[in-house]
């Protein structure tokens, strides 16, 4: 190497572990591959919710429509979900049809050639000889990041999202959690481009409750609420189940306020968003066997009287007994719109990968006014 080469690398201050990370799935300062919530700073959460809301309201109409599924006609996606999923798959799937993305899956490995010995990461390899983007849900934590560099290696470099890995991260549902919040704290009225002017997570108390060792999207969603200055975390829950000291670390580097609680109860009336979470326990070992109350973590209907106005309850389901099923129709649940928004969210993102996003803002601001 020339030495003046040399030279300017001394001059940089060495990129930490962390960094080092996040550069290798990025491409021009943004996410190429989508693995860790890390990836994202505010700018580019606030981009996605903004393009998110432009292609929610670009779809409302019938022209608008037909723009859309013109952009990505040409890429093809695969869904590799070798995990169970319901909202996910299909919300991606739905992504993929929104902006015209033909899409083939593989959700059982005993269909593909794995059971002839073929190694996992040769069936990714050939999977990105046919397809321009893998989708990818695993068991194994770090397998999606594996992927990528995998990926980079490949004469071929397609993008890969993680949908989800092992007890890890869920980038894809923190994006559209953030989302949600936005919105529910801006109360649904500010209109694209202005609901970022002003700080609407400021002075804001988020608490999330359950098993939080082991929920990926809690994980996910503390790195990017980190990015909001004025943010306060609370995290209820069973002393076991708590959330993981590399998390708590990464919330005080970045200087966050956050509490650790045991009880629902005492806490519920001073929160204006509370993320509940159903018991992981299909992580379990045999050593560790579930056998936690979980009441002191669930929110029922008869605590309505002690909740702030404009509370906003979200649940990344499946849910079980710990989210009543008598608040679904009340105006806190905004669980059912998580599930919509992720649908515009992962459209968004996709459409950002491919850098059709620029297309998509010409065309609202040609037709639509804000
Ligand atoms: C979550 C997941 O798979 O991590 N579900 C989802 O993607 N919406 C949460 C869960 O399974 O509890």
């Amino acid at each position: 190497m020339p030495t003046a080469e040399v030279d300017a690398e001394v001059d940089q201050p060495a990129p930490s572990g962390a960094a080092r990370r996040v550069t290798a799935l990025n491409r021009n300062d943004k996410a190429f591959h989508v693995v860790l919530a890390q990836q994202f700073e505010r700018d580019a959460i606030e981009q996605l919710c903004t393009l998110a809301d432009m292609i929610r309201e670009i779809a409302t109409t019938r022209q608008g429509t037909q723009f859309l599924i013109t952009l990505l006609s040409h890429r093809r996606a695969m869904l590799y979900f070798i995990q169970p999923s319901t909202r996910t798959f299909l919300s991606f799937t739905a992504a993929c049809q929104v902006l015209g993305m033909p899409f083939n899956d593989v959700r059982d490995r005993s269909t593909s050639s794995e059971v002839k010995g073929e190694s996992e990461d040769d069936t990714i390899r050939v999977l990105s000889q046919y397809f321009d983007l893998i989708i990818m849900r695993h068991p194994g934590e770090g397998f999606a990041e594996h992927v990528a560099h995998m990926l980079n290696d490949m004469p071929r470099t397609i993008p890969v999202i993680n949908g989800g890995s092992g007890k890890d991260q869920h980038p894809t549902q923190a994006l559209l959690d953030i989302y949600t919040l936005s919105r529910s704290f801006a109360q649904q009225t500010a209109k694209v481009e202005r609901r970022f002017k002003d700080n609407v997570f400021d002075g804001k108390t988020i608490a999330f409750v359950g098993d939080l060792k082991r929920g990926r999207t809690v994980r996910s969603l503390s790195y990017l609420l980190c990015k909001y200055s004025g943010v306060k975390l609370k995290f209820i829950s069973p002393p076991s189940l708590q959330i993981s000291d590399d998390i708590l670390e990464y919330l005080n580097r970045n200087d966050t306020q956050y509490e650790l609680a045991n009880d629902l109860r005492t806490h519920i009336g001073e929160l204006d968003a509370v993320y509940m979470t159903r018991l992981q326990d299909e992580w379990d070992t045999d050593t560790e066997k579930s056998s936690i109350d979980y009441d002191k973590f669930s929110l029922t209907a008869d605590m309505t009287g002690m909740f702030k106005k404009d509370l906003a309850i979200l649940h990344p389901l499946p849910r079980r007994e710990e989210l009543d099923q008598k608040l679904d129709a009340t105006p806190y649940a905004k669980y059912w719109d998580q599930v919509r928004n992720g649908m515009w969210m992962r459209a968004a993102l996709i459409a950002s990968i491919f850098n059709v996003d620029i297309a998509i803002r010409d065309h609202y601001h040609a037709y639509h006014t804000y």
